[in-house]
């Protein structure tokens, strides 16, 4: 099939890749030309694990190219994907703008009939208002159709090329017919492509995003209330998750979710139930424990050092919101540099990717250290704020070495309790004991 994406950021470029491989022709436009130069010389703009061989396979292979030029793009695609921000407006609300721009461009151009299809995570009544912006546009008829993503960052190819499920919310039977035929590769193992009204599937995608976040707040809770009781969150959460109707996944307690879905997703979904006038009170409660749960483990650094952490140096071992990725947008590690810089506190941060994000972000607040081992020299403790493999199992003897007392404050439960208690670590961590 020939299709087009419009927009190659994270997703544009994930669903593009991964639409190449298995043989479609597929053109991404982006309105930044120095972009699409670096792409077409195979410079990849993002970090993703597994995508850079297939990107550059791909276009060495003819079946992935770029271009700024959207009439090009779209002359002989049969499927138009929309993979354009949309932001959080100044309300909170989802800035519709470029999603609605791109489809007044194509309507503009447009000569035949082509399914157009939302791809980037939109409100609810989106494909509605992108079916009248082609209405006011143009005579020629196309098929609006929603197809969330459900890719995590780290191991989005995966979630393309193997999805627990494809959801396409389509009305016209044309449409229908020619999604099903599109991912039909990707669903050989049997997941369904699960079909059904536009509305729902744009739902679908919020509701997906927001009860995974309440999962994991509630195991955060659940954490907290694990560390006055004396209980063991770790084996609460194998003891719920063996039940299969609760499921082991995404109930890892820690510091918060974070990146540039759940947070705004969960808000998202809040603010537009009160369009509705309706209280979605559980959201409300996540969004609120969620934002102490990323700095709670600030609390108990200044319990530890009862209050005074002015001259006190810490080694932070992780910046990106999870592993895998150099994102830190809701980084629970920012907030935790945020509170620790305010209250006087000097920091080494290391992490394998997202370095040179944070220095943008924050530039020369924090020091940054070349190896994990670096970071700890001098350091009055180390604090874990992202479970990079690379930190499961560190040589305890050079941290011990480095470090100036050995204190760890553990925000994602890396280690066995008892092996940090046998190796005369203080060792705080998430829902255990201390
Ligand atoms: C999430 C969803 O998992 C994807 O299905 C969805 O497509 C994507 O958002 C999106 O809307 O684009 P992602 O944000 O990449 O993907 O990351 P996740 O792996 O879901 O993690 C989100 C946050 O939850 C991270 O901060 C992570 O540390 C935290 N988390 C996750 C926990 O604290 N505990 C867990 O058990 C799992």
């Amino acid at each position: 099939m020939n299709i087009a994406v419009i927009g190659t950021g994270y997703v544009g470029l994930v669903t593009g890749t991964c639409l190449a491989e298995t043989g479609n022709n597929v053109i991404c436009v982006d309105i930044v030309e120095e972009k699409v130069q670096k792409m077409k010389d195979g410079v990849m703009p993002i970090y993703e694990p597994g995508l850079d061989i297939l990107f550059n396979r791909n276009i060495a292979q003819g079946r992935l190219s770029f271009t700024t030029n959207l009439a090009e793009a779209i002359e002989n695609a049969q499927i138009i994907f929309l993979a354009l921000p949309t932001p959080p407006g100044g309300d909170g609300r989802a800035d519709l703008s470029y999603v609605l721009g791109a489809a007044k461009d194509i309507a503009e151009i447009v000569k035949d009939y082509k399914v157009i299809v939302t791809k980037s995570t939109v409100p609810v009544g989106t494909a509605d208002k992108v079916k009248e912006v082609f209405r006011e546009n143009t005579l020629v008829e196309v098929d609006v159709v929603s197809n969330p993503e459900f890719l995590r960052e780290g191991v989005a190819v995966e979630d393309f090329m193997k999805p627990d499920r494809v959801v396409v919310g389509a009305s016209g039977e044309r449409a229908r017919a020619l999604m099903g035929e599109l991912y039909a590769p990707y669903v050989r193992s049997g997941n369904p492509i699960i079909f059904m009204d536009e509305r729902s599937s744009e739902m679908t995608k919020y509701a997906a995003n927001s009860f995974l976040a309440t999962k994991i707040t509630f195991m955060n809770e659940i954490a907290n209330l694990c560390e006055l009781v004396g209980a063991d969150v770790d084996m609460v959460r194998i003891g719920v998750g063996s039940d299969a109707r609760i499921g082991k996944r995404f109930l890892f307690p820690g510091i918060g979710y974070g990146g540039s879905c759940f947070p705004k997703d969960v808000q998202a979904l809040a603010l537009s139930a009160e369009e509705y006038q309706y209280d979605f009170k559980i959201l409300k409660s996540v969004m609120d424990v969620n934002q102490n749960q990323k700095i709670k483990i600030v609390e108990k650094i200044k319990q530890y050092y009862k209050s005074d952490l002015s001259g006190k140096h810490f080694a932070l071992w992780g910046l990106a919101f999870k592993p895998e990725t150099d994102d830190i947008r809701e980084a629970p590690a920012l907030y935790i540099i945020d509170e620790l810089v305010k209250a006087g506190a000097k920091i080494t941060a290391y992490d394998p990717e997202a370095v040179d994000n944070v220095r943008r972000v924050i530039g020369d607040k924090i020091n940054y250290a070349e190896d994990p081992y670096t970071a700890l020299q001098g350091a009055d403790a180390l604090i874990i704020a992202t479970e990079w493999q690379l930190f499961r199992n560190p040589d305890f003897k050079k941290m011990e070495d480095n470090l100036k007392a050995k204190v760890v404050f553990d925000g994602r439960n890396l280690y066995e309790l008892q092996k940090m208690i046998d190796l005369g670590f203080y060792y705080n961590s998430i829902g255990r004991k201390v």
